[in-house]
């Protein structure tokens, strides 16, 4: 029997195959057709997957009737043209993170969204591992009060992948920043409930990538002279709430970690808690007993980037919220916007226009 909805990719390169299995798992969906400015990559695509419909003309897709979701899986730059256009050819749309790398173009992909009526879903993966929802449903029960201070980081010691994809500007608009910043920043607002950020200090740099021999092990491969991004950036946030935040992200760095080091912890008023571990604290303050639990069975119900993309098929066939609002993507979109900013004028910036 044939699934209500009918979802086309566009970007069929590294990202999209991790979608698919979400795509054939829901009960709503099957994708009928792919599209890349790339002839190749269309074609392996349509053979390894058996879909019929291949194009690299992005209008085919956006004026097929048929097609009622629109996954976006192209490189950052093209994420806000893209989205727009698929909104206003009235597709359901989720694109992969950053939704896109400015504030302004997630500003215009809001109202997209609101004048076309439909919905539009950030792909952050890390918010559907088991363990992130876990410790999301213990903070929501109220274990850690109000949350007052969180440090997160997201470190890698020598892991960029060095294609224009990630390290030409034009193309990502930042470094890791944007690659993984947005990763562990969405994911640590998530936690926090999203209050929203007022002013960032911070700092962008690129202490590393231009050594002689710089390389990267992700691909085994020499860090290319065209690198434009930064390397490194660190933060301190404020929040309308008097929360604060210590964020540290790094593509390269002498710090130990296999492959990544990507921890968080979140401290509040009636406890404190620790990411990926579900490691919860807390003082019995009649007592004076001070407590660590960690939470039980934490597993994955389904591999994280396509649980996403099955949950964002629930919604759209049972008319439910977006699971991850463009809203939030700007949240994160402004703090580091607001590290960019505070790097070229050495000050804490404040953030703005976010309502
Ligand atoms: N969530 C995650 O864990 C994760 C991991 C990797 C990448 N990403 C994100 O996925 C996106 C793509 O990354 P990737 O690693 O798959 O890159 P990639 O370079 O492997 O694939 C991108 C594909 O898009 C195609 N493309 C480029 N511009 C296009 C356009 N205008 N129209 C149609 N096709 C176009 C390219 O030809 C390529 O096949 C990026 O935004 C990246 O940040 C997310």
């Amino acid at each position: 029997m044939s699934k209500p909805l009918k979802v086309a990719m566009i970007g069929v390169g590294g990202i999209a195959k991790s979608h698919m299995p979400g795509w054939l798992a829901s009960e709503y969906t099957e994708v009928v057709a792919c599209c890349d400015v790339r002839a190749d990559s269309v074609a392996r695509w349509q053979d390894e997957f058996d879909i019929s419909v291949g194009t690299t003309e992005v209008a085919d897709i956006l004026y097929d009737p048929e097609i009622d979701i629109v996954d976006i899986c192209t490189p950052n730059r093209s994420h806000a043209p893209l989205t727009i256009a698929a909104l206003d050819a009235g597709k359901h749309v989720i694109c992969e993170k950053p939704l896109a790398p400015t504030p302004e173009e997630i500003r215009g992909m809001i109202n997209a969204r609101d004048r076309s009526g439909k919905k539009l879903m950030t792909a952050q993966h890390f918010r559907f591992h088991g363990n992130s929802q876990a410790v999301k449903q213990e903070i929501e029960q109220g274990a850690l009060g109000e949350v007052y201070h969180a440090r997160s980081w997201m470190l890698r010691r020598n892991g960029l992948i060095p294609t224009p994809t990630f390290i030409h500007q034009e193309l990502s608009g930042g470094g890791p920043c944007i690659d993984i910043g947005v990763h562990i920043l969405d994911l640590t607002l998530w936690l926090m409930g999203n209050p929203q950020p007022v002013a960032v200090t911070g700092v962008a740099r690129a202490p590393l990538a231009h050594h002689a021999n710089a390389f990267s092990s992700w691909q085994d491969e020499p860090i290319p002279t065209s690198f434009d991004t930064e390397d490194f950036a660190a933060a301190f946030v404020r929040f309308e709430n008097e929360a604060t935040l210590i964020l540290e992200v790094s593509w390269l760095l002498h710090h130990e970690a296999e492959v990544e080091d990507m921890q968080m912890w979140l401290y509040g008023t009636e406890g404190g808690c620790h990411w990926p571990s579900a490691v919860f604290l807390g003082t019995n303050y009649a007592t004076r007993q001070q407590y660590k639990r960690m939470l039980q069975s934490t597993k994955d119900r389904m591999e994280p980037h396509a649980l996403e993309c099955v949950e964002f098929a629930r919604a759209v066939a049972e008319d439910l919220p977006s699971p991850v609002p463009a809203e939030q993507s700007l949240q994160v979109m402004s703090i580091l916007d607001g590290i960019y900013r505070s790097q070229r004028e050495g000050r804490e910036v404040r953030i703005t226009g976010n309502r």
